[in-house]
């Protein structure tokens, strides 16, 4: 849905725009991919190179007699990645784009990488004193063979609640809220399901605030906005699933209640946090205030949020005086000038 925003708003006398569809098993499609993902229609096989020779989509042409062939679909100046999870926006499709030496739009490999990582986060955030909650990080393999001590220095160190998560995935898959020991073994079980790594965080009783950030270098904070979930969490279902207008949906505020001092507090955090895992383009950052005792804490940054017009990212810059379609120029003059800036730079060396 976030890509269809996308390409309905980019201007047409400006910008021509071919679509790459990614399916589930990682097979690109060129034509009219969205047909195909959605309506199971056949679309062409496409691929990119990792040779900076040549910025062109291929067609791939393959059959069980002849030997496949490769024949350039487009010319490509700018790639537009809108993709949430796992190779989308862990840092491993902007490998290959760096490899095939295409511009795009958002974080580049390190950023992208540790925005999805939330136990390499936390370090970077703590060695920058931007503070996050208490959590702890274990390996599936720790939790396979001693449970039981693991469930002890949990319920010492952090007490209840906790939130258990697989360390790099998102969309709130994997993640559950603990009240108890039972609880949380079932919540260990299942964020080890989906990674090695497993991130146990003291549950907060907190409000949950995002802004948008965008630049490079010198990068902007919009307006706070906060998520009011009406369901026990912000999990998948409230996510993407509730229905508009029933009592699962979430509230999003823009602006969020805060003081000056504290939106001003918020904002100078998010920047800081976004400059801290070398962000670049966009990035949504989520944080959350204690109702308890007022502390802000660094929950993560989505280095790729949803991006329809009804999303937050979007939103909060339209509140901020940027327009959907405003946001996509910039974001992609954005990718175009880290291009330039990189492309400067030496790759070998020469001696002197
Ligand atoms: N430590 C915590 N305290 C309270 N609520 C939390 C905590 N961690 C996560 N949550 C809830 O779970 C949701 C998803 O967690 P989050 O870390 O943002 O994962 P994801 O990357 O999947 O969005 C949050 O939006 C919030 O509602
Ligand atoms: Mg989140």
């Amino acid at each position: 849905m976030s890509a269809q925003s996308v390409m309905d708003a980019l201007d047409r006398a400006k910008y021509e725009v071919i679509p790459i569809g990614i399916d589930k098993n990682g097979r690109w499609l060129s034509g009219d991919p969205m047909a195909a993902l959605t309506g199971g229609q056949q679309a062409e096989a496409a691929t990119l190179l990792p040779d900076p020779q040549s910025a062109a989509l291929m067609r791939l042409e393959q059959s069980e007699t002849q030997p496949a062939t490769l024949s350039a679909v487009a010319e490509l100046d700018v790639i537009f990645p809108v993709l949430h999870g796992t190779y989308g926006e862990d840092g491993t499709v902007q490998g290959l784009l760096e490899l095939a030496g295409i511009p795009y739009v958002g974080a580049g490999v390190v950023g992208s990488a540790v925005g999805m990582d939330k136990a390499i986060f936390k370090h970077v955030m703590v060695s920058n004193d931007i503070p996050v909650v208490p959590w702890k990080l274990y390996t599936s393999k720790d939790w396979a063979q001693r449970p039981s001590l693991i469930l002890d220095e949990i319920e010492a160190e952090l007490g209840y609640p906790v939130f258990t998560k697989p360390a790099n995935l998102g969309s709130s898959v994997g993640i559950s809220k603990c009240n108890g020991r039972d609880n949380l073994a079932r919540g260990m079980s299942e964020a080890a399901r989906y990674d090695r790594r497993i991130v146990v965080e003291k549950g907060i009783n907190g409000r949950e605030l995002e802004v948008a950030v965008m630049g490079n270098e010198n990068p902007e904070a919009s307006i706070v906005g906060e998520i009011r979930p009406r369901r026990a969490f912000y999990d998948y279902f409230a996510k993407y699933m509730a229905v508009p207008g029933s009592e699962d949906e979430s509230e999003l505020i823009i602006p969020a209640a805060l003081t000056p001092e504290q939106s001003d507090a918020v904002r100078a955090l998010a920047v800081q946090a976004y400059k801290a895992i070398d962000c670049g383009g966009l990035g949504r950052v989520d944080l959350m205030l204690d109702r308890d005792n007022g502390n802000l804490y660094m929950n993560e940054i989505n280095t790729i949020p949803g991006f329809t017009r009804i999303s937050m990212y979007p939103k909060l810059w339209e509140a901020s005086g940027v327009s959907y379609a405003e946001l996509l120029d910039r974001l992609i003059d954005l990718a175009l000038e880290r291009y330039e800036d990189k492309s400067r730079l030496s790759t070998s060396f020469e001696g002197s």
